[in-house]
């Protein structure tokens, strides 16, 4: 096993000047890849997180393929509340679907706490992965409090996140206490992953991007700052979608990397980021080629690709990444050329 300080995503998440533009794909492992397809047949989402061989296999897949930066550990936001003991399940075509939806403070209080050893497998993977990737550092995450929230108390994806909504404003009390249940949960995931052996990790706070600052400050960047309190040994990458007016907060929250998607120029998020806090170092940015554009075709997709490169010189570190996960149906082919084209830009 190697420490991989000078892997180019280590040193760019440092703000350091890396031998080459780092770049990795959320969600370059899973259904883009027939290997995937082929490997998880017959065994359902959750099954696969808990089976350590099977993680570790599906983790190398992209990274066999496609010559990237990062290795993302396969798994998914919700399995340290299933490990745990919440009732929920993954259906394929909708995502995580809650059995028992949080509606009062009887649901909150009955949330249970997250036991190490219920995780076991995760860390066993992270074992198994350190062992297997050489100077490719593994990144670790966790979902955001509020994402998870979202699941528990919509009881599934939700468009507008109107009971989440509702919950918070209406009762301010239940909600803080809802999301400093989950900030354990996610903080305990989070230790055990960087205990096993993470190199980084990202909080997923995907949805956040629905919320004005002004609630994001109030009643989510508290208890994001906490869970990443938790985590000094790895950089932390933050990252939501549609989040152009959070890009500030979601760093104060404690970001060493703020990831952006591509509804913002990656010039304009650094830009941002440093004339709200002056007083911090440079910024690092992950971020933010359109998942679509993997479909427009070889030369839309170089030239975005250029663009993009370009306009991450503006940070004091960039990590090249999607906007958002890769498509189902997207051509693996053309992630593999995308990362040759980030590599000769960068
Ligand atoms: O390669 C990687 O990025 C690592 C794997 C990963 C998965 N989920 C695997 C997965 C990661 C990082 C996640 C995080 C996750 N899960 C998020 C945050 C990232 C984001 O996309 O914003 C969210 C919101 C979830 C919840 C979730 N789980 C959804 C929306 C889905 C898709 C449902 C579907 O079928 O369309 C899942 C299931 C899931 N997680 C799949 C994968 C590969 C698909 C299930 C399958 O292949 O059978």
């Amino acid at each position: 096993m190697s420490d991989n300080t000078d892997a180019p995503l280590l040193v760019a998440a440092r703000g350091g000047v890396p031998s080459r533009t780092p770049v990795w794909f959320m969600r370059q492992a899973g259904r883009s890849l027939p290997e995937y397809r082929a490997l998880r047949e017959g065994t359902s989402m959750l099954d696969a997180c808990m089976d350590p061989e099977m993680v570790c296999e599906i983790t190398l897949q992209p990274v066999r393929r496609h010559d990237v930066d990062g290795a993302i550990l396969f798994s998914d936001i919700v399995v340290p509340l299933k490990a745990a003991g919440v009732d929920l399940d993954i259906v394929p075509g909708t995502g995580p679907v809650v059995a028992k939806p949080i509606t009062g403070r009887g649901d909150v209080d009955a949330l249970p706490v997250l036991e190490a050893h219920q995780v076991r497998p995760v860390a066993d993977a992270i074992g198994l992965l350190n062992a297997a990737l050489g100077d490719v550092p593994l990144i670790g995450f966790a979902g955001a409090p509020f994402t998870l929230a979202s699941y528990l108390v919509e009881g599934g994806p939700s468009k507008h996140h109107e009971r989440t909504k509702a919950l918070m404003h209406a009762d301010p009390d239940l909600w803080h206490a809802l999301l400093g249940r989950i900030a354990d949960i996610t903080a305990e995931f989070l230790r055990v992953q960087v205990e096993a052996g993470v190199k980084a990790v990202q909080l997923f706070d995907s949805w956040a991007g629905a919320l004005s600052e002004r609630d994001y400050r109030e009643f989510v960047l508290p208890h994001s700052a906490r869970v990443l309190g938790t985590i000094d040994s790895v950089p932390r990458i933050h990252f939501g979608v549609g989040t152009g007016e959070l890009l500030p907060a979601m760093r104060e929250a404690g970001a060493d990397v703020v990831g952006v998607d591509w509804r913002t120029p990656l010039d304009v998020a650094v830009r941002r980021l440093r004339d709200a806090a002056p007083d911090l170092p440079p910024p690092v940015v992950q971020g933010n080629l359109d998942p679509a554009l993997l479909f427009a075709g070889e030369r839309a997709l170089r030239r975005e690709i250029e663009r993009i490169v370009a306009e991450g010189k503006a940070a004091a570190g960039h990590i090249f990444n999607l906007g958002h996960g890769v498509l189902p149906d997207t051509d693996p082919d053309m992630i593999t050329k995308a990362v040759e084209w980030v590599h000769r830009a960068g």
